[in-house]
């Protein structure tokens, strides 16, 4: 279902849409390990970018330019706390683009999203749902044809976002992740804001099965996540106050 071509490659998952992805599966940020999507209807070159970083902004508008994509939107699954949103920024070069996050984030946005919402671009949507747990405003996006699942730090790739800081509750995840995203079809692909391993993308049906977190019980998974004793993410101090701003004032 995935088909990778040379350096810029994209996920053709329904006629007229497509999801821009460079070597790595999304457009990768590895100081955070942190992974972009960029999506567009290929009629209407309407985009939305997911999770942008300010330290690639330059690579992620160029990639807008060459595609010639009209960006409408620019949308955080979360207030991120290991690194800087660019969607500020980006609003500042990008004529009429809107910045879109959680109402529960406590963040500034043009557009404060809750469940149910679409995002339109061309005859595509995205839908969210609410999955907080690693923090109150964490959501999930999912396309119109539930082939596809942007989890944020919700679900990652045989992991999960912890649950330590910003309002985490490992309770609150474990039934997010339940109700919420493995609810959806089996081959829907789980596309996550971070890996640390290069992996890149995987399935409901897969991580239902294998995740060795998420197949716990709610008891154990709870345990776990409570003495995971993690070190703080080492730019929280700066990175939360930013985003709460859309990454601007941020110095
Ligand atoms: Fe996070």
């Amino acid at each position: 279902m995935v088909q990778y071509i040379s350096r810029t490659l994209w996920n053709l998952c329904q006629k007229g849409f497509r999801q821009f992805l460079s070597q790595k599966g999304g457009l990768f940020e590895s100081e955070s390990s942190t992974y972009t999507y960029l999506l567009a209807d290929t009629n209407t070159k309407e985009a939305v970018i997911i999770d942008p970083v300010l330290e690639t902004i330059d690579r992620d508008l160029k990639l807008i330019k060459e595609l010639g994509l009209n960006l409408t939107v620019a949308v955080n699954t979360h207030c991120h706390a290991d690194h800087i949103t660019s969607t500020g920024l980006m609003k500042q070069r990008v004529a009429g683009l809107k910045s879109a996050i959680s109402k529960f984030s406590g963040a500034t946005a043009d557009i404060h999203l809750t469940e149910g919402d679409n995002i339109p671009f061309g005859r595509h949507s995205l839908t969210v749902k609410e999955t907080p747990g690693h923090t109150d405003g964490c959501i999930t996006l999912v396309t119109g044809d539930q082939t596809m699942a942007f989890t944020g730090d919700a679900l990652l790739i045989r992991g999960c976002g912890r649950t330590d800081f910003q309002q985490g509750c490992a309770e609150k995840l474990y039934h997010s992740v339940h109700e919420k995203i493995f609810t959806l079809p089996d081959e829907c692909l789980i596309y996550p804001a971070h890996d640390y391993l290069g992996q890149t993308v995987s399935t409901v049906g897969e991580e239902r099965k294998f995740n060795p977190r998420l197949t716990k019980s709610m008891e154990e998974f709870v345990e776990l996540m409570n003495n995971l004793n993690l070190p703080k993410p080492k730019k929280i101090d700066i990175s939360v106050p930013a985003n709460l701003v859309c990454g601007l004032h941020h110095v």
